[in-house]
């Protein structure tokens, strides 16, 4: 029996001709050409005004933070099921994460929890779409706006996502992407800030160039370069952003591959599912998905147990997702306490993933089918 990895990165032919382009022409710091190609890329992919390559989703997140000037005293309001990046760009810059808890049905954050978690300090609701599956944006935008509150979208899932027929990404002042190797498209380690509000380009160009108008110098804006602002080194090599370009032009045959997969696992579990008491992922119907993470919700944390390790006696990897952010250590020490958020609490201990990537083949996935449906009846 030959192991099924949960994921593996896709390569879609030209990654390696690239990257020795961008080594053979040059130059390979970043916002060579390939970087440039990949921001058009990923403007014209979401209908944002401007994206900034980043060397990761995490460094996204704090540039967005440091955009803020978030600081001590300011609260963000975020899920707590979510990865720790989302919550470690609010507490670099000293200030507050108050988690607010997800919808049962989506896993997002709950549209109807936030107003009551606001106070005069909050500044900024950052969220994220899990699964690629977006947020009821259209209550929390008007939230904010009421409010006078940023909003902020971890988009790390969800290129591809829409909401209401408009690109996830494209609701919040600021979103963030990433293409580490778990996400659909990737280079290894990388991601992107994309700016919805013009108001803040420049200024997240010298955040991302250590503080100095660099990219104005690049353009020939000005003669030299100076130290305008704080900031650090964001953005990525051009040899990476070459590996990111042959993804992206190659994101048709990827996203259209994931979707095939996750509409088999959905329609050849759908009716298992019911009869073992276990939830599929519930996508509404105005928004629509990337085919990100396939996930089943089973019964109990002892039902996920068996069947991690009935699928894992298959040689299958198939894993959990997040722990509840306020109940880990740092969470606690800022005041994290069992009950704070239920539906995260329950939901971190039910959740499995399947595996879902692009070399995935259709016999090794009828493999997995196979096996999750037989550890199910086994469990009936
Ligand atoms: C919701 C979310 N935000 C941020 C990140 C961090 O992404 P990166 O590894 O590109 O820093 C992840 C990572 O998987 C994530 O799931």
């Amino acid at each position: 029996m030959t192991p099924i990895p949960f994921n593996r990165a896709a390569v879609t032919g030209r990654e390696t001709e690239y990257v020795t382009r961008a080594i053979a022409e040059g130059p390979i710091h970043g916002d060579g050409p390939f970087t440039a190609a990949c921001h058009g890329w990923l403007e014209r992919l979401t209908g944002s005004p401007k994206a900034l390559l980043t060397t990761s989703c995490t460094h996204a997140l704090e540039m967005a933070a440091l955009l803020l000037d978030l600081g001590d005293g300011d609260e963000v309001i975020v899920p707590p099921f979510t990865f720790v990046s989302t919550v470690n760009a609010v507490v670099l810059r000293g200030a507050k994460p108050v988690f607010v808890d997800i919808r049962p049905d989506t896993l997002n954050l709950d549209e109807s929890a936030i107003e009551a978690a606001i106070t005069p300090r909050t500044r900024a609701i950052l969220l994220v779409h899990y699964a690629g599956v977006a947020c009821e944006m259209d209550r929390i935008m008007a939230i904010a706006v009421r409010h006078r509150l940023t909003v902020i979208e971890d988009n790390a899932h969800g290129l591809f996502g829409a909401y209401k027929g408009k690109a996830l990404g494209t609701f919040g002042a600021l979103a963030t992407l990433s293409f580490h190797d778990t996400k659909n498209l990737s280079c290894g380690e990388g991601g992107a800030l994309m700016l919805n509000d013009a108001r803040l380009i420049e200024r997240a160009e010298i955040i991302r160039e250590k503080g100095t108008n660099r990219t104005r110098f690049y353009r020939g804006q000005v003669d030299k370069y100076t130290w305008c602002d704080v900031g650090s080194s964001y953005l990525p090599s051009d040899i990476l952003a070459a590996y990111l370009l042959a993804q992206l032009e190659s994101h048709d045959r990827i996203q259209q591959r994931r979707h095939a997969l996750w509409s088999r696992y959905f329609s050849e579990l759908r009716s298992p599912a019911a009869a073992a008491g276990v939830r599929l992922p519930v996508v509404p119907e105005h928004c629509s998905h990337p085919a990100h993470i396939f996930f089943v919700l089973m019964p109990t944390l002892e039902a996920r147990t068996r069947l991690l390790a009935s699928l894992r006696a298959q040689k299958i990897l198939a894993v959990f997702h997040y722990l509840p952010l306020h109940l880990s250590e740092m969470g606690r020490r800022m005041g994290g306490r069992e009950g704070q958020c239920p539906v995260t609490e329950n939901v971190c201990d039910r959740l499995v993933r399947l595996p879902i990537f692009y070399q995935l083949t259709d016999s090794d996935q009828a493999r997995v089918i196979e096996a999750v449906i037989t550890a199910w009846s086994a469990q009936a």
